[in-house]
């Protein structure tokens, strides 16, 4: 009898729960009912023999219960109650499976009034390329991908030279427009998620894979990588914005094309010292840092590292948190950085310092922290050097109270928590994995070791 109604209660308890559960679908914000209406099917169908199984379970537990007279009969065949078990069975599989196929019709039936995208995913970011106003994507290889060139575009080839490259997880689309997204890997298996758009596709090395959709409401829909693509795959976050045409023409005009890519000057050191005297109020003459001043060494760090940082305190990424004080400082001092050439210029002349060990202020467990370090390396690189392709900067041979400043500051949300600063975002992610202050102090004595 207790199993009869824990049954029962299982039954009820399950209806009420989706009845009343918060957790749902996010809301559609593409054309694509339909996987709802797949999903509903399934869900009803599924449903409806979960209750009907558990109810006659406890059913049968209450009139068949052990009673001292009763006898068992045996019926080894009943042809009707099987040709009905089958033929419900069936019909039920089929309702499930039917729906999928119409779905996969219209899912590989691409309109031809689609605009492409191309999404290209990597541990752990995505980055995109348009095709320019020839409409056409240029010809790529994995074999020309360099950090110069991260989609290995070939630059022999016409049409790729109005390709518009966009070097940032986030990408734009235009509202009601069908948008078919292109989609490849550089290294392992990837998936191209919007929740909200209800189709999802994986990205797989060595092939093209394609899904396409239409945005029916503006906004910014998180993207999600969901296959599991390594130890930094629930960091691999980005985001597709949907924009009125008006907005997404703006947004797609101020994108570099590969062609205004290549043709960037490099930045001029000459120039660039002069620029530079403001910097050196505080990170000191040769870039060495300036403990006192809360300045970190600068000298030796990756330019592209130290431009995107500068970049970022210019447009509002970072240094805009109440508690980051030293952060508003940097907002005032790279004001006086006119245009991204400026920017150019003063880390082509910081890279011309003189790189010298800093003084180590931390003690730790270096072996502790040599553990912890195996998280780290995966972006930072075995010797702490950076990784461009990673977005992970130089860490060996800097400032090591200002890296423990950082990893608290990542910890706690202080850096890294705009919506936009993606990679300050997976370095919080990240930095969680650091327990408590001990452990940083530990990380940070071995990457004094590097
Ligand atoms: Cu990429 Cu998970």
């Amino acid at each position: 009898m207790p199993l009869a109604v824990v049954l029962i209660l299982l039954v009820v308890g399950s209806i009420l729960f989706h009845l009343l559960s918060p957790w749902y679908f996010t809301e559609l914000a593409s054309n694509w009912a339909m996987v709802d209406v797949t999903m509903d099917i399934t869900f009803y169908v599924t449903g409806f023999v979960f209750v009907a199984v558990n109810l006659f379970m406890a059913y049968c537990v209450i009139k068949f219960r052990y009673k001292k007279d009763a006898r068992a009969t045996y019926e080894p065949e009943n042809k009707k109650l099987e040709y009905w078990l089958t033929g419900l069975t069936a019909v039920g599989v089929a309702a499930m499976l039917t729906p999928g196929l119409f779905v996969w019709a219209k899912f590989v039936d691409v309109p031809e009034e689609a605009h492409v995208v191309e999404a290209v995913g990597q541990q752990w970011h995505w980055t995109y390329r348009y095709p320019g106003e020839d409409g056409k994507l240029g010809e790529v290889d994995a074999e020309r991908i360099s950090h110069e060139n991260p989609f290995g575009i070939d630059p022999e080839d016409p049409n790729g030279q109005d390709d518009i490259i966009v070097y940032n997880p986030e990408a734009h689309i235009p509202l009601d427009k069908p948008v078919k997204f292109l989609l490849r890997s550089k290294d392992v298996l990837h998936n191209f998620t919007v929740a909200q758009f209800r189709v999802k596709m994986d990205l797989v090395p060595g092939m093209n894979t394609f899904m396409w959709l239409t945005p029916t409401k503006a906004g910014r829909f998180e993207l999600l990588c969901e296959e599991l693509c390594g130890v930094g795959h629930f960091a691999m976050r980005g985001a597709v914005v949907v924009d009125e045409q008006d907005d997404f023409d703006a947004w797609l005009a101020q994108q570099p094309t590969f062609a205004e890519q290549n043709a960037r000057v490099a930045g001029n050191a000459a120039i660039g010292s002069a620029q530079y005297a403001v910097c050196a109020a505080c990170h000191g003459p040769q870039g060495q840092g300036i403990a006192a001043l809360n300045a970190p060494k600068i000298a030796g760090q990756s330019e592209w590292y130290l431009k995107r940082q500068i970049l970022s305190y210019k447009n509002g990424l970072r240094g805009v948190h109440q508690d980051d004080t030293f952060g508003q400082q940097m907002i005032g001092m790279v004001a006086t950085l006119a245009d991204e050439a400026a920017v150019d210029n003063v880390v082509a002349h910081i890279a011309t310092l003189p790189d010298e060990a800093p003084e180590m202020t931390i003690e730790g467990d270096i072996q502790h922290g040599k553990q912890i370090y195996t998280v780290c390396a995966y972006c930072h690189g075995d010797d702490g050097m950076g990784v461009q392709a990673l977005n992970a900067p130089r860490i060996a041979g800097s400032s090591d109270w200002y890296m423990a400043r950082q990893l608290d500051h990542f910890k706690t949300g202080v850096r890294g928590a705009h919506p936009k600063d993606y990679y300050g975002y997976q370095m919080g992610l990240l930095s969680i994995t650091l327990r408590d202050e001990q452990a940083i102090k530990d990380v940070i004595a071995y990457i004094n070791t590097l």
